[in-house]
């Protein structure tokens, strides 16, 4: 399971206060399991989970291979819950400056217009074999209309049809509702390949069904065993949900107690996105009615170098939640030399990993007694089970702390407040 540590928070609150909190986060965990909260119709995350449809795990995994075969490049263009879960699985698995296969790049995830039209000019340059490059496309929305990807999409397919004529429509996947939206019409008149985004998941829940398991199945990673690690981590969390409602309950009286920001950190650069997803999973499930945590990502070292002083130092407000691999990700050992210029020798032969825990232990001490909580959530590897894992956990962990707030986790009407207001400037008629 994963595994939660709460030592790092606890003397922040009372024994009384933790009881009580508990038996809250208890009663959340029952809306979750006996589907009788707010927002019930959206807990597909779970069904999915309790069905498993081997079928499409198979079907996504032979289209990801034929995919693998002839692609030197694949495009996972969506946003929001559309695309974070999936770049926050590539990005832990994958070694950095190595490829298991094609290079996967992302768009419609905002509307710069450079970007956009570095992507397409970089595209259209030969490979490195003198040859036009072999592109593929995955267009990601479940509500078939937001306009950041459907901008993306329209000026990527165009370049598409221009490059490949008819074939265009076999490197062309789109996966979405099972129907309505503009998305639907455009599969229908052109006969792309589609995939359905079932109608009980939101979008941020949405990374083990076809949204996320397609681009990790096409990066090369093993999707059966990242949805049957969240299986496991669902069965397991059936069984015995104690430390997630002791953390739930923690975030809540942290909550209550005035406490306005919760840092996700890591100290290992593959987790950022990790970070990023759980970041956005939890901002927007938990920021309505004037309630919930702000949740920001940090990466370390680095951020200790930047953002570091004012966790440590600035208002008393923040929360951390430190998010750790057990196994090391590399055995490298700082190299051993004649001279100590440097004045390193202390830790010359030292494996890096050592050091860097090192540095998270210092870390979470100094932020402790600085007066900011921290929780602790580690992976035993970083793998696509332990991921599948995370998911899962997170997923369980978000439904239940929203719960405790009396807040729907699965809308998102805040977000509509600015598309609404973009609309309206943009002079979208309807
Ligand atoms: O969690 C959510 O529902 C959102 O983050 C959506 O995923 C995001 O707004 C993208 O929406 P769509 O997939 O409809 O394009």
């Amino acid at each position: 399971m994963i595994n939660v540590t709460l030592d790092g928070a606890e003397h922040f609150y009372s024994d009384e206060e933790i009881t009580d909190a508990r038996k809250l986060a208890s009663s959340a965990m029952n809306l979750v399991r006996n589907g009788t909260g707010k927002g019930s119709e959206w807990l597909g995350w779970r069904r999915i989970l309790k069905s498993p449809n081997d079928a499409e795990l198979e079907r996504i995994e032979q289209h990801a291979a034929q995919i693998r075969a002839d692609a030197d490049i694949f495009i996972v263009c969506g946003i929001g819950g559309s695309y974070q879960g999936a770049r926050a699985i590539v990005e832990a698995l994958s070694k950095p400056f190595t490829s298991k296969g094609p290079e996967i790049l992302f768009a419609g995830h905002h509307l710069g217009a450079q970007y956009l039209e570095q992507l397409i000019t970089y595209l259209g340059q030969p490979g490195s074999d003198g040859d036009t490059k072999s592109v593929y496309l995955n267009v990601i929305s479940k509500s078939g209309s937001t306009l950041e990807t459907a901008i993306a999409f329209r000026q990527l397919r165009k370049w598409m049809h221009d490059t490949y004529g008819d074939e265009a429509r076999k490197r062309i996947t789109a996966t979405t509702g099972e129907e309505g939206g503009v998305l639907n019409k455009i599969i229908a008149e052109e006969g792309y390949k589609k995939y359905i985004i079932p109608e009980d998941v939101g979008g941020r829940f949405s990374v083990l069904t076809p949204v996320g398991l397609l681009p990790v199945a096409v990066s090369g990673f093993d999707i059966q065993t990242l949805f049957y690690g969240a299986v496991a981590e669902c069965e397991a969390r059936d069984d015995d949900g104690a430390d997630l409602l002791d953390y739930a309950a923690t975030r809540y009286l942290l909550h209550e107690k005035g406490y306005a920001m919760d840092v996700l950190s890591s100290f290992e650069p593959e987790l950022q996105q990790l970070c990023g997803w759980t970041q956005q999973l939890l901002g927007e499930s938990e920021g309505k009615e004037g309630k919930g945590l702000f949740p920001t990502v940090a990466s370390y070292s680095t951020d200790l170098h930047s953002i570091g002083q004012i966790i440590q130092q600035g208002q008393r407000n923040i929360l951390e939640t430190v998010i750790t691999v057990a196994r090391p990700l590399s055995g490298l050992e700082l190299t051993t030399m004649d001279t100590d210029t440097d004045q390193l020798g202390y830790l010359a032969g030292k494996p890096i990993f050592e050091i860097n825990n090192g540095a998270l232990e210092g870390t979470v001490q100094a932020h402790i007694d600085g007066g900011v909580p921290v929780v602790r959530v580690e992976l035993e590897k970083l793998n696509e089970q332990q991921l599948g894992r995370f998911i899962y956990f997170y997923e369980l962990f978000t439904a239940v702390y929203v719960y405790m707030l009396d807040v729907n986790p699965f809308d998102q009407p805040g977000v509509e407040d600015y598309k609404k207001a973009m609309y309206k400037l943009l002079g979208k008629q309807g």
